[in-house]
């Protein structure tokens, strides 16, 4: 990779688990319009799975992706086993706390960890002056943020929109595992967050926007609410008086499928 990066300008990079969607694609054609060479990586990463998640069942389309990164301009794809990343004897982790706190690991204690720990080592190998990473992923987007401002890391982190489907629900690997009835369903996840914008756009009740919707979704057929909740956007704590934007996040279940949104408010 150095190699490959001397005198060729800035390096941009997005960093994915592969099952490339056009929520993907649209990261990589921004990181190539705003870098000189494009790399990408595909590594579904053991560390941000618990033993109970879907590690193994994680989609893998290799030769897919591979057409599908070419088609938009990437320059490197770097495909690193799980023995490269963690040869024996790997003892590391990156312990996160502030944006990482609550949500997420709330239901999944190990996944920041996973994460701040598998994108550090791949900006050390990759070694990139850019990384592009979707909002989709929003608390993730902070804790990567924060991480790289807390360890000096020379990297400028681009947080990209959502891409979403015609009917609001956002792009994601984990859709593949929905059944044809669910996929119908899906969408109103995206309709409910709307409709709790809605709420507190006009001063209203967001508590009580946000009880109801989660008792709408369980009607409409979601099976579990994991959180919905209103947060600083910057910190992802609560909202406090010095909160200059507020973001709206969810986790939900239908059937086996976690899904994750999130909106500006
Ligand atoms: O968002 C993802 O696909 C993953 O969490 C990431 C950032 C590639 C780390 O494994």
């Amino acid at each position: 990779m150095a190699k490959l990066r001397k005198g060729k300008g800035k390096v941009g990079f997005v960093p994915t688990m592969g099952a490339l969607h056009e929520g993907h694609l649209t990261l990589v054609r921004h990181a190539r319009s705003v870098s000189d060479v494009v790399a990408v990586s595909i590594f579904v990463n053991p560390l941000q799975f618990a033993p109970t998640e879907d590690l193994d069942r994680y989609p893998r389309q290799e030769a897919a992706d591979l057409a599908l990164l070419q088609e938009a301009g990437c320059d490197i794809v770097y495909l690193p086993t799980p023995d490269v990343l963690y040869p024996k004897g790997f003892v590391s982790r990156i312990e996160m706390a502030g944006p990482a706190l609550g949500l997420e690991s709330d239901f999944r204690p190990q996944f920041f960890s996973g994460v701040a720990t598998v994108v550090s080592k791949l900006f050390n190998q990759v070694r990139p002056d850019i990384a592009v990473f979707g909002e989709k992923d929003f608390q993730q987007l902070a804790v990567i943020r924060a991480m790289v401002r807390d360890f000096d890391m020379d990297i400028d982190i681009v947080g990209y929109p959502t891409v979403r489907e015609k009917d609001g629900l956002a792009l994601s690997s984990r859709n593949a595992y929905l059944s044809a009835e669910e996929r119908v369903v899906a969408p109103k996840l995206k309709a409910a967050l709307d409709r709790i914008r809605g709420v507190a756009k006009d001063g209203g009740d967001t508590n009580r926007a946000i009880a109801e919707a989660g008792d709408d979704l369980i009607d409409t057929g979601f099976d579990k609410i994991d959180y919905i909740a209103l947060r600083d956007a910057d910190t992802l704590g609560e909202i406090t008086p010095d909160t200059k934007a507020a973001r709206l996040l969810a986790a939900v279940w239908l059937g086996t499928t976690r899904l994750i949104d999130n909106i500006a408010v």
